[in-house]
């Protein structure tokens, strides 16, 4: 399925990574992934290793094999510039009180984007990206949201409205939600990147903590709109905005997936649902969900999509 996307894509050969205990062997092909791990730490439990989602193919008391395709186990696909990297993580999870501690290493496949992967121009309004069977979409939107936004320009304090929707072919119901967004200045997250947190610890939509900022009354389970009040982060400069949109089972709410509000007053409020509004307690402090619980349940429970909005520019008021 994936094939003719790959047929410009270069990829790293062979990655090695020596570590104190242990040898990690990463070839990333074109539309699959050998992660080899040799363990001298004879108490280490190979059998306890986990990329990503996915349990080991084989292992022997000194050595894990995994060899599992980028679609599976939890990958994460991200575009930076030329770069199309898929990131994940290899853990070792050992019951407490054991000699060999918990660890975790990252597992990164880093290819050449290709050339029809999106467009390369930002259009300033809206962006499509299509994932498996999947399109996400993300648009600025006009006041009422029933058409895009006529400007990009937004007033200190006016509303920024904002669309985002997962269009579904053959697949089961899908619940939209937008687990992380942040404004930067640049089209592409660097570390040294100027922020400003709106939605983060996993759907908190944190801005709405001190802002008019919410995530608006569902209509569609694969839509979810957001109004922002324009905040007062890089004023006239060009904003964007970095979100994390995720499609999920519509029964599979839980503190990781969910989309809160705060509401003055009242406390965080779970918008799909707020008689579980507790699943957003979490917002105040760390939101993780049990682990056991994602193991072995990929791909078919979610897919996730980064997305850009911009340019726009917040305008002072004196300006
Ligand atoms: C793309 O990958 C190359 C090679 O690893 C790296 O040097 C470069 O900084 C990356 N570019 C971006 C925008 O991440
Ligand atoms: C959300 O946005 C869509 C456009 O994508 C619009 O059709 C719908 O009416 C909006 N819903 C609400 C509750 O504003």
């Amino acid at each position: 399925m994936m094939a003719s996307l790959w047929f410009c894509v270069l990829f790293w050969g062979l990655v090695a990574a020596f570590l104190v205990n242990a040898e990690m062997k990463l070839d990333c092909r074109p539309d699959y992934v050998t992660l080899v791990w040799k363990e001298s730490r004879s108490q280490a439990d190979t059998a306890l290793f986990r990329l990503g989602s996915c349990f080991p193919n084989s292992f022997t008391a000194g050595e894990a094999i995994f060899s599992v395709e980028l679609d599976d186990c939890n990958f994460r696909r991200m575009v930076t510039g030329n770069n199309l990297t898929y990131t994940n993580e290899l853990t070792y999870s050992s019951a407490s009180g054991s000699v060999v501690p918990p660890s975790t290493y990252p597992v990164v496949c880093r290819y050449d984007r290709p050339q029809d992967w999106y467009p390369l121009v930002y259009d300033p309004v809206f962006n499509t990206y299509g994932q498996e069977d999947l399109v996400f979409h993300m648009e600025l939107m006009n006041d009422d949201f029933s058409g895009p936004a006529e400007s990009t320009s937004f007033p200190l304090g006016s509303l920024i409205h904002i669309t985002a929707s997962v269009e579904q072919q053959n697949h089961q119901p899908l619940l939209l939600l937008l687990d992380k967004c942040i404004a930067a200045t640049t089209p592409e997250l660097q570390p040294d990147s100027y922020l400003y947190p709106i939605i983060t610890n996993k759907g908190c939509l944190v801005d709405s903590k001190v802002t008019r900022s919410k995530f608006e009354p569902r209509q569609k389970t694969s839509e979810l709109n957001l109004s922002l009040q324009a905040f007062r982060f890089a004023v006239g400069e060009a904003v964007f905005i970095h979100c994390n949109l995720v499609a999920w089972d519509p029964n599979g709410l839980d503190k990781t997936k969910k989309a809160c509000n705060y509401v003055d007053n009242q406390g965080w409020e779970l918008l799909d649902n707020p008689s579980y509004s507790s699943l957003c307690d979490c917002c105040e402090s760390r939101c993780r969900s049990r682990k056991t619980r994602s193991l072995g349940s990929s791909g078919s429970h979610g897919v996730e999509q980064r997305a850009v909005l911009g340019p726009l520019t917040i305008i002072g008021l004196n300006s």
